[in-house]
């Protein structure tokens, strides 16, 4: 079977991006391929956090998983930091990455430049490097992320052609090993709708954990009054009737797209259904279907975090699982990189 990994940060509260830019597509996913979803709180990290909150927001994020579909049956649910080789094969991966290559990282600029450029940590420099770790330790085949991932991705594929050039091949044969590459080169799988869910104060930025007001997304354990009053004040505009893809209506689009998903309708559908509809008349139905949707899932969070016992045993099968799968590759990159070996 082909293999299939993503992961959320716990920091702040997971919002409809995260779930229609990632997680939702995950549970599509499960059914056909091995699929290892992990929750990376040593991503959460980088930037400046509360000891009090990290591992609360780990466990809650890992519920959510459940609450959402994740079916531990199918899948592997775990702890970053719980399975040691995502750190171990990260500092390997390091020594043969360019910082340039790190340093053009958008997501690099823009959090930095927030820290204050020099204040920034050097593990938000090389957070790529411990996200290329994630994904190239289990041989991963593809990986479902939102838009907003896309250059990260590119980055793991192209430090894992450069371990694989480096390393593999006959000279790995010669150290004793088996060539060939070490690496797979992994693909990534960005939904063709809900990759970029956008801010409901502001259509041309995304929904994100960190914008500073919570009225600019929709967080999935938002009560019905909370979901119905954000969708209330949420940014709109003064054109007649409701259509996609019109650049001049960025927060139409959006909205939109997510009434579609989240109704489980066509975009033909959505078209024929809101063209004529005014803001006062879509909003209603936007919030009841954002509701109805959100609705069991947040029924399933309850039962599954009134049972913490459950939730860790699942956690510690699943690095137990990973771990197994993940050692497999530490041996050989070991090897490949000409390692003494521990007898
Ligand atoms: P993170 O925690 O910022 O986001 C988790 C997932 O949610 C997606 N996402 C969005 N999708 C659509 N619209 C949005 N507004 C939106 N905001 C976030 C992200 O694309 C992501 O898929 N570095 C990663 C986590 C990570 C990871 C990995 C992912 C670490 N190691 C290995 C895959 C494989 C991150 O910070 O995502």
């Amino acid at each position: 079977k082909k293999r299939v990994v993503s992961g959320v940060q716990p920091t702040g509260s997971i919002h409809l991006g995260n779930y229609l830019g990632a997680i939702k597509n995950w549970v599509a996913l499960q059914d056909t391929y091995e699929t290892l979803f992990f929750i990376v709180d040593l991503h959460a990290i980088t930037l400046p956090y509360d000891t009090q909150q990290l591992g609360k927001a780990t466990r809650d994020t890992a519920a959510l998983y459940l609450a959402c579909g994740i079916d531990v049956s199918k899948a592997s649910v775990f702890v970053q930091s719980h399975v040691r080789s995502h750190q171990e094969l990260m500092w390997l991966l390091c020594a043969s990455t360019p910082i340039g290559w790190l340093q053009k990282m958008i997501q690099f600029k823009e959090k930095s430049r927030k820290e204050g450029g020099e204040n920034a940590s050097a593990a938000l420099l090389i957070y790529p490097d411990l996200m290329a770790a994630d994904i190239l330790l289990y041989q991963s085949d593809f990986v479902p992320v939102g838009e907003d991932q896309k250059q990260h991705l590119e980055l793991a594929r192209e430090i894992a052609q450069r371990m694989n050039n480096l390393y593999g091949g006959r000279k790995w044969k010669k150290l004793g090993g088996r060539g060939g590459s070490l690496f797979k080169i992994p693909e990534p799988l960005i939904p063709q709708d809900g990759a970029r869910v956008m801010s409901l104060t502001d259509g041309l930025s995304k929904m994100s954990k960190s914008a500073p007001s919570d009225q600019s997304r929709i967080n999935l354990l938002d009560s019905k009054d909370l979901i119905a009053g954000k969708i209330k004040r949420c940014k709109t505009d003064s054109f007649a009737g409701l259509e996609f893809d019109n650049a001049e209506r960025p927060e139409c689009n959006n909205l939109l797209s997510v009434y579609q998903i989240v109704s489980g309708k066509t975009k033909e559908e959505v078209k024929e259904e809101c063209k004529d509809l005014s803001w006062g008349t879509f909003k209603p139905l936007l919030a009841d279907a954002l509701i109805e949707h959100l609705s069991p899932i947040q029924a399933r969070y309850q039962e599954i975090t009134a049972e913490p016992e459950y939730l860790d045993k699942v956690l510690s099968e699943g690095a137990d699982r990973a771990t197994e799968l993940g050692d497999v590759t530490m041996r050989n990159v070991y090897q490949a990189m000409g390692f003494y070996p521990r007898w």
